[in-house]
């Protein structure tokens, strides 16, 4: 009986059992089993507010209560077993509350449809991961500071198309990363922000005849406000769009940095070592060392693109409000936040224990045709208009090509010959250090502005962090 009236609690209209082959095709415990923490609380703020309402006598919600707390516990120590033909975590608890609590349990569903307790639950659950997601990006952003901080005095070239283009500190490159990645954590916090209001309340779609009180419901369960629209409140599933959005962003921004890694890390570049302990070795050529950290984080942000592009299509071309392929969004939430976490787990260390080559990259930034645009510039503080400017340098580059010298070999006569504002010492002037340092503007790559960025860095870092706080629930 009550195996009936939980796992099949419309089983009143119908005269048929469920087809095998439909009771596993529908079946979703597999998955939303991750949501029970959240069902669980959504369920006792419910039982508490019926009882206010008068709805429930106070020691029937009490009854309830506790059945709930006895199966979370259950639920905790991997005692109950779930059962997919019950179909979802809702009613696999409800079937078990039966059990422990027999016919009141039936009262739990009072003024409640699954469509907004399945809306309430995702909410929860997406409110206590971006958390917990916000705190493992904080580690990987830590550690670029960190490597930033401490290597200030290391040059190298940055890039163009590939090309070398101008000198940077390596501490202004690892703090380009730390931009990307502080934009997403405040693209997490504002998706967050947004999960305000309580769907709880909401019913099937229309609300309820009962007198549910909605306030004290999304207030219990940390909310600002019930949802305005009972409609928009079963049907919206934004939240947990933006939430893969920002998430699918998150991982095109580490798989940027995974294929800089890959690179630099070639016997070509040979800019940077992966420690032994995030390395792989190959079973057949016994001197390879390989990146596959970098590679496989790299490669898992087109799985949480495409789980960002799965949901996107089950919503398209939904009508209001509730429709069951809604079912379809939890997988690919559920992996995209995974993923993320443990990319950014993994990566974190990676850059941790990453061996830097100094010489090699200096060498690398040594060439003095990087500051080519340093000599155009020089012509322009004596008033010659830039794209003139372009011109003479980019024949004095041809110059040298045909020439096979360096810029920096190129006489003081040489230089004054192709312009009489070259007057420089050539010596002095093809040094990346100087380039760099000339370099001071708010953002640029010279000591003072990047100190002043890592500064700021270090600010931003100490924000997150007090506003995760050590439980990382932020207000
Ligand atoms: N397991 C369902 C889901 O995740 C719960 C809602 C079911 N509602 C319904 N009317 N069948 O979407």
């Amino acid at each position: 009986m009550a195996d009936e009236k939980t796992s099949k609690p419309w089983a009143g209209r119908f005269q048929k059992a469920a087809d095998p082959a439909l009771e596993s095709f529908s079946s979703s415990v597999h998955f939303d089993r991750r949501l029970w923490r959240q069902d669980l609380r959504g369920s006792v703020a419910h039982a508490r507010m019926l009882a206010k309402q008068g709805i429930l006598d106070e020691s029937e919600a009490e009854t309830l209560v506790r059945g709930l707390e006895r199966v979370g516990r259950e639920l905790a120590d991997g005692t109950l077993e779930l059962d997919p033909a019950a179909e979802d975590i809702h009613m696999n608890v409800e079937r078990r509350l039966y059990t422990l609590v027999g016919d009141v349990a039936g009262k739990l569903h009072s003024g409640r449809s699954r469509n907004d307790q399945v809306a309430t639950d995702l909410a929860l659950w997406m409110r206590d991961e971006i958390p917990r997601l916000r705190r493992v990006l904080l580690d990987l952003r830590s550690v670029l500071v960190e490597r930033a901080t401490g290597e200030v005095d290391v040059i190298l070239p940055g890039y163009t198309h590939l090309q070398r283009a101008q000198p940077v500190r390596l501490a202004h490159h690892w703090l380009a990363h730390f931009e990307a990645l502080s934009r997403d954590d405040s693209r997490l916090r504002d998706a967050r922000a947004r999960i305000s209001h309580s769907p709880l309340g909401a019913g099937a779609l229309a609300g309820t005849t009962l007198p549910l009180d909605r306030d004290a419901t999304a207030l219990e369960l940390g909310f600002e406000a019930p949802a305005r629209n009972s409609l928009d409140a079963i049907s919206s599933r934004d939240a947990a769009l933006e939430l893969l959005s920002n998430t699918a962003i998150l991982m095109i921004h580490l798989s940027r940095i995974c294929e800089e890694l890959v690179l630099w890390n070639s016997s070509e570049f040979g800019f940077v070592e992966m420690d032994d302990s995030f390395s792989t070795g190959s079973s057949l050529m016994p001197q390879k060392k390989n990146p596959d950290v970098a590679e496989l984080v790299r490669g898992k942000s087109g799985r949480v693109v495409g789980d960002l592009v799965s949901l996107l299509v089950t919503m398209k071309g939904l009508p209001l409000a509730y429709n069951r392929d809604m079912q379809e969004d939890k997988e690919p939430l559920f992996d995209a936040v995974e993923t993320a976490c443990a990319c950014l787990e993994v990566l974190s260390g990676t850059i941790r224990t990453l061996r830097v080559n100094r010489q090699a990259m200096a060498a690398a930034a040594a060439d003095p045709m990087l500051l080519a645009t340093d000599l155009a510039e020089h012509l322009v503080e004596a008033r010659v208009p830039f794209r003139e400017a372009h011109e003479v340098v980019g024949r004095i580059v041809a110059h040298a090509l045909d020439a096979g010298a360096p810029l920096s070999a190129l006489s003081r006569d040489t230089l004054t010959g192709f312009h009489p504002a070259l007057d420089i010492d050539p010596a002095t002037f093809f040094s990346a250090e100087r380039s760099l340092e000339a370099r001071s503007l708010v953002g640029g790559p010279a000591r003072k502005a990047v100190d002043a960025a890592l500064r700021e860095a270090q600010r931003l870092i100490e924000t997150t962090r007090e506003e995760l706080g050590a439980t990382g629930d932020p207000a």
